[in-house]
């Protein structure tokens, strides 16, 4: 695979002005260990070398719950089994009848997902926004015009290999972060996206995502650079785009993480 220094992925992603600023540091402070040069080469920082063998984390509920988390009914396992069962179609008309939890309050509809049906690349982000509400699909806002670069400069591209979802379907009013509950009424549903697709990698999108597929609540930069597990299929951790659009820096950390994905990708399908 070869994908360091490639101008036109680099630009996708709006990394050029960055890249070309640590690419003279690269330059002038040749001791630098983290720029997307020396992880394509043979100094591969350990944190970002493809394991065997993907980490197996046990799963636990996420902890932290948003400002306004609502109570919500405890797991029923008759609808968590109806749900696993059900097909694509039969899958998205219940996600849009769906009154798991508050949520369904004030959606204008469900954002079910987006792309093909066996794609071999599954991206989890958080929850629709305003204009995915809108649209009733997936990251189609600023953020997603970000995913679209990131997926273009790892040679991707939405509804071909690529398939969208978000951990919960309906938006969380005012953009807050999806609650642990709220995310555990929606679980079924990813699951069964998750099972439908059989992914051969997943990437979560922002710490949300990834303490939603690993349990885990550690932070983005213990998280990333490994692999980690769900359901079997490996999963990778990178930064939510809406944080990269207020983070511009942390974009060239993005790259790096796809780099990665593309790797364990690799090892994955292999
Ligand atoms: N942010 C997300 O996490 N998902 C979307 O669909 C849009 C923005």
């Amino acid at each position: 695979m070869n994908f360091p220094f490639d101008d036109d992925a680099l630009r996708e992603m709006e990394l050029w002005p960055f890249f070309e600023m640590r690419r003279q540091t690269v330059l002038h402070a040749s001791s630098r260990v983290d720029s997307p040069a020396k992880q394509e080469g043979n100094t591969v920082p350990r944190q970002f070398a493809v394991p065997a063998r993907a980490d197996t984390r046990p799963a636990s509920p996420r902890g932290a719950a948003p400002v306004d988390s609502q109570a919500l009914a405890p797991a029923d396992p008759d609808r968590i089994a109806r749900i696993a069962n059900l097909d694509w179609d039969g899958l998205n008309a219940a996600a849009a009848a769906c009154q798991a939890c508050l949520l369904c309050k004030q959606r204008k509809q469900a954002v079910f997902g987006v792309g093909a049906p066996s794609a071999p690349w599954l991206f989890v982000g958080e929850g629709p926004g305003a204009e995915e509400d809108d649209l009733g699909e997936p990251f189609v806002g600023p953020a997603g015009k970000l995913l679209d670069a990131m997926l273009a400069a790892a040679g991707l591209q939405r509804g071909r290999e690529v398939y969208i979802a978000n951990v919960v379907k309906c938006r969380p009013p005012g953009n807050r972060n999806p609650s642990a509950d709220e995310a555990q009424a929606c679980a079924p549903f990813l699951d069964r996206q998750i099972d439908l697709v059989q992914p051969k990698l997943i990437v979560a999108l922002g710490k949300i995502a990834l303490s939603r597929l690993t349990g885990s609540e550690g932070s983005m930069a213990s998280m990333r650079g490994k692999l980690h597990e769900y359901r079997g299929i490996p999963v990778v951790a990178t930064y939510h785009p809406a944080y990269l659009l207020r983070n511009l820096p942390d974009k060239l950390k993005a790259w790096e993480d796809l780099m990665f994905a593309k790797r364990a990708f690799v090892a994955a399908a292999g």
